[in-house]
């Protein structure tokens, strides 16, 4: 079997290495598109692929069109939402993602932003600790929970609101559950995004939240921009002069929020969470992997997607 592993940002090269050697030793070809600038290349490098391994490459009916071949796609890392599951379930393709695989890269880049923003963004003039500052963590998955452990051993208060777990789990991990989103919102100096972009939480994160941060609240997005109403973001910060923003992935107005707000803003310039050779490395050969067990033994552990 031909696969493909199409990365615009591409894996750390041990991580490359890594998928080939477990590709090659099971029989199958590697075939390499990275750092490709347009649509073309992909439709071209897709059109004789088994299997495609992608990281947020855009994954779009089109492409699967143009995949006649294509059996597996696994996303290496954790959100989908790249990926048009629908295609890929009207072809009967096997949709996977890679769950907890880059979570620590994430969850470090989340503390690193907690400090970095109270440090003035590393520019002269009094910061602040985070020691003894609370942090609220929405949704308490791989990521979420490691926040929380990373957080709590800094000297953080923490608080999880997460309508699918346990609030006794939360408890067992000294952390404490949140009633609502309002009540977490209201106490937290640190808000941590770590929901996924889904029809439900797309634009979800809005003024009425942002509105009820305590004086000098933080919301810290290594999620996704879509889960935030932008419009209202720079509502909220506007009327609010004493919060602020930091996220990992740019606003669609991000220059005009650089550019209004100063100092209270900031975006990487390329989405890097999980840009860890050690999350690279994981990820891509887990997603090698569940390929190469699909193929041969037909395990579908992982599959997000509907079956026809
Ligand atoms: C994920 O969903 O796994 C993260 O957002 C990482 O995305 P990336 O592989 O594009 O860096």
């Amino acid at each position: 079997m031909k696969i493909l592993v199409a990365t615009e940002k591409p894996f750390a090269a041990a991580a490359v290495n890594g998928i080939r050697e477990i590709c090659t030793a099971a029989g199958h070809e590697v075939a390499l598109l990275e750092k490709y600038t347009a649509k073309e290349q992909l439709l071209e490098a897709v059109a004789d692929a088994d299997a495609l391994i992608v990281r947020s490459d855009k994954v779009s009916p089109e492409v699967i069109d143009a995949a006649k071949r294509l059996k597996i796609v696994v996303r290496a890392g954790a959100g989908y939402d790249n990926i048009s599951l629908d295609a890929c379930t009207a072809r009967e393709i096997v949709v996977m993602n890679t769950p907890g695989q880059n979570s620590n890269a994430v969850a470090e880049l989340a503390v690193a932003m907690m400090i970095f923003m109270s440090r003035n963004c590393f520019t002269p003039g009094t910061g602040s600790e985070i020691k003894g500052k609370t942090v609220g963590i929405q949704a308490y998955g791989n990521v979420g929970r490691l926040v929380a452990a990373k957080a709590i051993a800094l000297g953080m208060e923490v608080m999880a609101y997460d309508p699918f777990v346990p609030a006794e789990k939360m408890k067992e991990d000294g952390v404490t559950p949140a009633e609502s989103l309002e009540q977490m919102y209201s106490r937290c100096n640190f808000i941590s995004l770590h929901i996924p972009a889904t029809p439900e939480t797309r634009g979800s994160i809005g003024y009425d939240l942002l509105s009820l941060l305590p004086a000098g609240g933080c919301l810290v997005n290594t999620a996704r921009k879509e889960v935030i109403n932008e419009a209202e973001l720079e509502k909220a910060l506007t009327d609010r002069t004493d919060i602020r923003y930091v996220t990992d992935i740019a606003a669609d107005c991000q220059a005009e929020l650089n550019e209004k707000f100063g100092k209270r803003v900031f975006a990487t310039p390329k989405k890097m969470g999980a840009e860890t050779a050690e999350a690279n490395i994981n990820a891509g050969l887990a997603a090698a992997r569940q390929i190469t067990e699909y193929f041969a033994s037909g395990c579908t552990r992982f599959q997000v997607n509907a079956k026809k």
